[in-house]
């Protein structure tokens, strides 16, 4: 069947008939998460497929636009990233102090000050937005070139524990969220959360957004030791044992991540192909804003 044929054609414009018109209200973030984790999950074959064929039609445009105005307000900014590697790697290691977000408030006060419910409450927002580093990275190795491909797959590994349940990145979370008794939900987040998680699931199941989902990970990787040690150091105080594992490791691991990441991911796509480190640097700035957002929106409700 040609998609000419089919009855629900690309609407233009579609922002307003497909109601996107706020690109961060609670109720478009909302709709993107429920369809990620449908779409996401394992499933089997049934009668309605076909209607979900379409649902996923229509959310695929809804986040389409989502991506595309998410793009446009970190365009000037991305423009200015360097092209030849060098450059570009120097750049990109810059965001880790001059990126958005970076350096936030929030953590510092959840290392020092904030109270066990606080810490509480933090998390439990972090975990609704997670979209799951493991699967994200298994989703961006398709198709890639052989040495990106392969570092790739170390990351992964190292995600998956080498190989070792108790290792396993994923559980070591779902072991904290039990320990602390958190109750993740998609209604009970707020919506830059749900946002952040929607961006890096869209980078990472689409692959028009392939080299997106390369700077929005490795932009994680860079950044993540220092909020990490943070929360750790704020999990020690309010008296979480074992449970906090999940930060203490991500504090030292994710500098080895990251700079395997530049040398093995970033280096040898750009050298290859200068013009992919524009998309690079907008899903790597993406990521970073959105991640701004929620810190900012965690500081309106915890310091109100
Ligand atoms: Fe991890
Ligand atoms: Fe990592």
């Amino acid at each position: 069947m040609r998609a000419s044929s089919l009855a629900f054609e690309c609407p233009t414009p579609v922002a307003p008939i497909l109601g996107v018109n706020d690109d961060h209200s609670d109720d478009l973030q909302r709709r993107l998460a429920h369809w990620n984790r449908r779409r996401l999950s394992v499933g089997k074959p049934g009668s309605g497929w076909q209607d979900d064929l379409r649902a996923d039609y229509q959310m695929s445009l809804v986040e389409g636009v989502f991506i595309e105005r998410e793009r446009e307000t970190i365009a000037a900014r991305a423009a200015l990233a360097p092209t030849d590697v060098e450059g570009f790697i120097a750049w990109f290691e810059a965001l880790k102090q001059t990126g958005p977000g970076q350096n936030d408030p929030l953590f510092p006060w959840l290392a020092e000050t904030a109270t066990y419910e606080e810490m509480r409450w933090f998390l439990q927002q972090e975990v609704a937005g997670e979209a799951g580093f493991d699967d994200l990275v298994a989703m961006t190795q398709v198709k890639m070139p052989t040495r990106a491909k392969l570092e790739l797959a170390r990351n992964y590994w190292d995600e998956m524990g080498r190989g070792a349940e108790a290792g396993m990145h994923g559980p070591m979370l779902d072991q904290l969220a039990k320990a602390m008794d958190l109750e993740p939900t998609i209604e009970g987040t707020v919506a830059p959360s749900l946002a952040l998680g929607n961006i890096l699931v869209a980078f990472a199941a689409t692959r028009r957004y392939a080299y997106h989902a390369v700077g929005a990970l490795g932009v994680v990787e860079l950044t993540a030791p220092w909020r990490a040690e943070k929360v750790c150091e704020g999990l020690r105080r309010v008296g979480v044992g074992k449970a906090r594992k999940y930060f203490a490791l991500h504090a030292t691991l994710d500098v080895a991540h990251s700079e395997a990441w530049n040398a093995e991911v970033l280096r040898p796509l750009v050298e290859a192909d200068p013009d992919c480190a524009r998309y690079i640097a907008e899903g790597a700035l993406m990521r970073l804003e959105a991640g701004r957002r929620c810190f900012e929106a965690y500081r309106a409700a915890l310091w109100a």
